[in-house]
């Protein structure tokens, strides 16, 4: 059974699967290379939230200024202070002052109490106003910052203190 032509016929279908086989190797490469090219990956790095981020942790560390240049874009960005609240002054007093001030609680002076106001008045405006911004211990107790309402302007605490000042004196 065996001879030379039963060797050259295996050897043909040897070499046709073999061809076959390569083909399909090559077939799988490309296509796999086809679809790798399309992947999410390619999506992903094109989401704007990605680049920010990426922008964020690629930013330069530093920035240099150069004299005679203009350096604007090169300014610092100073946080902005936390914004503070306008308010007129009887409406400061009425929300927190009051609270002391209305009944004399603590040592405070009371409202409209004149003999009670008559010695700080004679202090003078700016010690009224640097107490009750600051804060203040006296002899009575103690005036905290503000009256504790750190969330307005100190011209509001300030009219706050020339209110109770108006209505004391
Ligand atoms: C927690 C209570 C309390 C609150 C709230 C409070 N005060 Fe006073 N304040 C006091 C006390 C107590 C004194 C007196 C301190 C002393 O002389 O020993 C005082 C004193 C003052 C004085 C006189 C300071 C001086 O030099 O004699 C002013 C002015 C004043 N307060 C303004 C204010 C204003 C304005 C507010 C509201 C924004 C306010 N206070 C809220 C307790 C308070």
């Amino acid at each position: 059974m065996s001879g030379p032509s039963h060797d050259n016929h295996f050897f043909d279908t040897f070499m046709l699967v073999l061809g076959i086989l390569v083909l399909i190797a090559f077939g799988l490469y490309f296509g796999a290379s086809a679809i790798s090219a399309r992947t999410q990956e390619t999506q992903v790095l094109a989401d704007p939230m990605l680049q920010a981020k990426v922008a964020e942790r690629i930013r330069p560390v530093g920035k240099v200024a150069i004299s005679g240049e203009d350096n604007s874009a090169v300014a610092e960005t100073v946080a902005a202070p936390a914004d503070l609240k306008e308010m007129p002054g009887d409406q400061v007093y009425g929300s927190v002052c009051v609270a002391c001030h209305g009944a004399g609680l603590a040592g405070a002076p009371k409202f409209g109490d004149k003999s009670a106001w008559a010695a700080r008045i004679a202090q003078g405006a700016d010690t009224l106003h640097k107490h009750a911004l600051e804060g203040f211990s006296g002899k009575a107790g103690v005036m905290p910052a503000k009256g504790g309402l750190t969330s307005v302007t100190d011209a509001s605490i300030m009219a706050a203190v020339d209110y109770m000042v108006s209505k004391s004196r």
